[in-house]
């Protein structure tokens, strides 16, 4: 048993369900040289239980695994296995996360199914060492790696050599271009499927779409599936072209406009309305000179953005930062909308599932506003 003081905040916020331990004047004094901590609060006298201890990482110092385990390995084991048969079901996708991190209780540790490949994501050390046991129980022979350190430059998927790294997958029904070993993201956000399910019917009986901050086209092409004419936005070029390679690969170039530039110059340039508008910034982008949150993209284009959703038309703003709590990002469009209503609240579910107590884990934010 590992005796340690906590901060009292820390504590408190384990108690509410948050399961990491962040750095502070307390870390400094965990024991050093051991991968996993039993800890017991020193002034409370708790047993709070298992954590995976990650000194190297520089923010999270331990995250909690369980209340009680015999051996980390056959804990591993285990949960993973849990974890992939929890999701045992037709989710009408060939993209579904089969371990969700802290979710699962296999605290940063991310691993997809992408059709017939596996990719694994970890964000803390300590999972390096276990990695060989990790593919060793997926029993896959595609299996992609990447280490994701919050913080560390961005590094692309690994895998093995004789593993295709560009294939198509299906999403309800749409094809999806992955690329594995060129960018640090592959061509699909599969945290986000759960919500394009949850917002496909919006896409009915609506004739035209703006699909601003596009990436490889998630938006539009779900648009185009209804038979939608579709605008996408992007800056880059790059995905740009990927964007249109799947618009093509799902034979709906004909009803398909393309705008590599920096939304805020289209929306200012912008005289057309669209009926459905959706909005889905990086917490920071930038133009090339430039660098602004989302929440201030959001402040600056607000009228600009109204102005191109047609009359009884939907927009649907997103924000993907867990710096910001749901309440307060209705709280920054609540005062923008005139006129607007928002009807629906949008976040991550199914094989992501939010976590009480974490805000980490509800990082995407979605509000639906009826114009
Ligand atoms: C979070 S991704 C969007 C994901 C996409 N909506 C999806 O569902 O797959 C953000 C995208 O915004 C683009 N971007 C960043 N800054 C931009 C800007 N100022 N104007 C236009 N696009 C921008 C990036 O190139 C990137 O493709």
């Amino acid at each position: 048993m590992d005796i340690l003081e906590l901060h009292p905040i820390t504590l408190r916020l384990f108690k509410q369900g948050h399961p990491w331990i962040l750095k502070d004047e307390y870390t400094v004094r965990f024991p050093k040289g051991k991968e996993i901590l039993h800890i017991k609060e020193k002034k409370t006298g708790e047993e709070l239980g298992w954590f995976l201890h990650d000194p190297q990482h520089p923010r999270i110092k331990a995250r909690f695994l369980t209340k009680q385990m015999k051996g980390l390995e056959s804990y591993i084991k285990q949960t993973l296995k849990a974890s992939i048969e929890k999701r045992n079901k037709d989710y009408q996708r060939e993209n579904i996360y089969l371990c969700f991190g802290e979710v699962d209780g296999l605290p940063g540790l991310l691993i997809q199914k992408l059709k017939d490949h596996i990719l694994i994501q970890y964000q803390a050390f300590v999972w390096e060492k276990y990695l060989p046991l990790i593919t060793k129980e997926l029993k896959s022979k595609n299996i992609w790696i990447q280490r994701r350190i919050p913080g560390e430059q961005k590094q692309t998927p690994f895998g093995p050599d004789d593993s295709e790294p560009v294939f198509t997958l299906k999403e309800y029904g749409i094809d999806y271009k992955i690329v594995l070993n060129q960018y640090h993201d592959i061509g699909i956000y599969t945290d986000m499927a759960s919500i394009r399910k949850e917002i496909d019917p919006l896409f009915e009986n609506v004739k035209r779409v703006l699909n601003l901050f596009s990436y490889t086209g998630a938006f539009s092409l779900q648009g185009l599936s209804h038979g939608t004419e579709a605008t996408s936005v992007d800056l880059s070029g790059k995905y740009m072209a990927w964007l249109e390679e799947n618009v093509e690969m799902n034979g709906w170039s004909d009803r398909h406009t393309s705008i590599v530039k920096s939304c805020a110059k289209v929306l200012k340039e912008n005289k057309e309305q669209y009926d459905l508008v959706v909005s889905d910034p990086p917490s920071f982008s930038s133009d090339g000179k430039k660098r602004e949150s989302a929440q201030d993209f959001y402040k600056k284009n607000w009228a600009e953005l109204w102005k191109a959703v047609a009359p009884k038309g939907k927009l649907i703003v997103f924000l993907n930062t867990h710096k910001v709590p749901r309440k307060k990002f209705r709280a920054l469009i609540q005062p923008l909308l005139k006129g607007g209503k928002i009807i629906k609240d949008l976040g991550l579910s199914e094989d992501c599932p939010r976590v009480k107590g974490f805000p980490e884990s509800d990082y995407l934010k979605g509000l639906v506003i009826q114009k």
